[in-house]
């Protein structure tokens, strides 16, 4: 079978077997192109909660597939690839917030979504990268530990002065290995270019970009702006996929470093064999342990919109 007959019977049988696929914008072109909607971590949630369908597939991490399953627990949901984790979503355990909160009682603590089923049953709220700033400048409190980004949360900070925020140590090994270095050699490389980046890079890279912003949120500034050369700076799927949908533009990887292994361990073979029957990952979880994460999801959902 070649890609696009691979293609063909996974939309047929996915039709067939009322599956919903979803993929996260780092999934490579051939996932995206037969996925019924992709986009990044926020708008994943926003599908999950809305879809019709009987059964879930996500293309993507296992904290997003479990996300869906928290916020669906009557559906069935399944991880495309089950080695497919994120490395920061293990940096911090249930265990640690709880010592936190009793090192910081007057602090609110909040939660990236990449983390653990059993750690958002224990905070105060969840954000992801494009709806963070928005949801904390609507929090009552003013003292927030932020976990477990550092990189992203002194983004936020830096958007919210009037919050007192406390990171602490972790964040995306992908993201951190692109570095200030790379942001010169890039500007003195590509002088008309525009230098867009993820939050979760390092807080000298964010400073010196022009634009950081989720995935959706790069691709849409790069797809609306005038400018014709872009540099990105967040996995690097996201420079084909801007290549493909602005042919006239012209992207360049901020760091060809830039990969996340997790994100590029599903391939189209994967997707095949689950909508297929051969191979299928179905998420599990305990009743009682979701019935305690739904409710800060669903409320990052609602404030986010
Ligand atoms: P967004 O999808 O929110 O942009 O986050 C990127 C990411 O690293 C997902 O794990
Ligand atoms: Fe996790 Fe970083 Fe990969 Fe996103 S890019 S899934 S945060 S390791």
């Amino acid at each position: 079978m070649n890609i696009k007959e691979m293609q063909e019977e996974i939309l047929r049988l996915k039709k067939e077997k009322d599956i919903l696929i979803l993929a996260h914008a780092y999934q490579s072109q051939d996932i995206l192109e037969i996925a019924d909607y992709t986009g990044d971590s926020f708008g994943l949630s926003l599908q999950a909660q809305k879809a019709p369908n009987k059964n879930v597939l996500m293309c993507g991490v296992r904290f997003m597939a479990d996300t869906v399953k928290v916020l669906s627990p009557e559906k069935h949901v399944y991880l495309a690839n089950r080695n497919a984790g994120c490395p920061m979503a293990q940096q911090m355990t249930k265990e640690d917030v709880q010592m936190l909160k009793e090192k910081y009682p007057e602090y609110a603590v909040v939660a990236y979504i990449n983390t653990t089923t059993e750690l958002k049953t224990v905070v105060d709220n969840i954000v992801t990268s494009s709806s963070a700033v928005h949801i904390l400048k609507n929090m009552p409190e003013k003292d927030i530990l932020f976990i477990p980004d550092p990189n992203l949360g002194s983004w936020v900070a830096k958007q919210c002065p009037e919050k007192n925020i406390k990171t602490f140590q972790g964040g995306c090994p992908s993201h951190l290995r692109i570095t200030k270095k790379d942001v010169e050699k890039a500007r003195a490389q590509h002088p008309e270019a525009e230098i867009l980046v993820h939050p979760e890079c390092r807080k000298e890279v964010t400073e010196l970009a022009d634009y950081a912003g989720s995935t959706t949120g790069i691709m849409k500034y790069a797809q609306e702006s005038s400018a014709k050369e872009f540099v990105i700076g967040t996995e690097n799927s996201i420079v084909q996929h801007l290549q493909f949908a602005c042919p006239d533009k012209k992207f360049y990887p901020l760091s060809i470093e830039c990969v996340c292994h997790n994100m590029k361990a599903t391939t189209l073979v994967d997707v095949y064999n689950m909508v297929s029957g051969k191979d299928q990952e179905e998420i599990i979880l305990d009743p009682a342990l979701m019935d305690s994460a739904r409710h800060a999801i669903e409320r990052m959902i609602e404030s986010g919109k």
